[in-house]
């Protein structure tokens, strides 16, 4: 038998909004338990062996809440902040509420994929430098990029901390140099703008198209953030496991 949860718990993580607004429902007599309308949020449901109905449909049962946002410059990859807009600004209230934060950062003027989960051991595993998990970027530079150079980031740089970073692979994505792909495989602190940097370019864009499996949706529009999909997250549980359990 599985943990015992409220009722008005797990309709709210199931996305019927805030325990308020999950009161109003049980009060309508919307929501029925193995048969039973149930109109007190209070009572306890085995969520493996209860079927909890609302408006006749069966309820999708989520212990946890994964969001890809589509990040605009001019967001801070924070939970709050007094003076500017923090990316969970762009969360619509009823996701708010679950204690939402983001997988690792990206600089306020950084856009694309960002991952936002309240599944703490999740987002430990996925940024844990032994999971090595890949991040892929988008990059426009001021001056072209030269294959010499390409090869230079791929091979590793020496940044201005003395540093010197893993293997990655970098690409140009046009002709002319000014726009390139870059993969890492960790996380320092503005770590592409430094790489660049460190072979006399300056980032003049910056978006993130992929962490791990994880691919930055080409239909979520910039500032709007849905939920990952069953195979999105069945993806990212998969490759944080082998990751962490081949490399310790
Ligand atoms: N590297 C950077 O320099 N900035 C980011 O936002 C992400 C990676």
């Amino acid at each position: 038998m599985g943990k015992r949860q409220r009722l008005d718990k797990i309709l709210s993580h199931a996305g019927f909004g805030s325990r308020r607004e999950v009161k109003i429902l049980l009060r309508a007599r919307r929501v029925m338990v193995n048969g039973e309308v149930v109109t007190s949020g209070e009572l306890g449901i085995d969520p493996e062996q209860d079927l909890v109905l609302v408006d006749g449909r069966s309820v999708q049962y989520r212990e946890f809440t994964y969001l890809m946002l589509n990040k605009p410059a001019g967001y801070l990859t924070a939970t709050k902040d007094r003076y500017a807009p923090t990316v969970l600004d762009l969360v619509p209230e009823n996701w708010r509420m679950r204690r939402l934060a983001p997988v690792g950062r990206l600089d306020k003027d950084t856009e694309g994929l960002l991952l936002l989960t309240n599944d703490g051991a999740l987002a430990h595993r996925l940024l844990a430098p032994a999971s090595r998990v890949p991040k892929t970027y988008l990059v426009r530079v001021d001056k072209p990029v030269t294959q010499v150079e390409l090869e230079t980031l791929a091979g590793g740089v020496v940044l201005d901390d003395g540093y010197r970073t893993l293997p990655a692979q970098a690409t140009l994505v046009n002709g002319q140099g000014l726009e390139l792909e870059l993969t890492l495989y960790e996380g320092k602190f503005h770590q592409v703008k430094r790489m660049l940097k460190a072979v006399g370019k300056q980032v003049t864009y910056l978006q993130r198209r992929s962490m791990g499996p994880l691919v930055l949706d080409p239909e979520l529009p910039l500032g709007v953030c849905r939920e990952l999909t069953m195979e999105e997250i069945k993806l990212l549980k998969a490759i944080d496991h082998r990751n962490t359990s081949t490399d310790g």
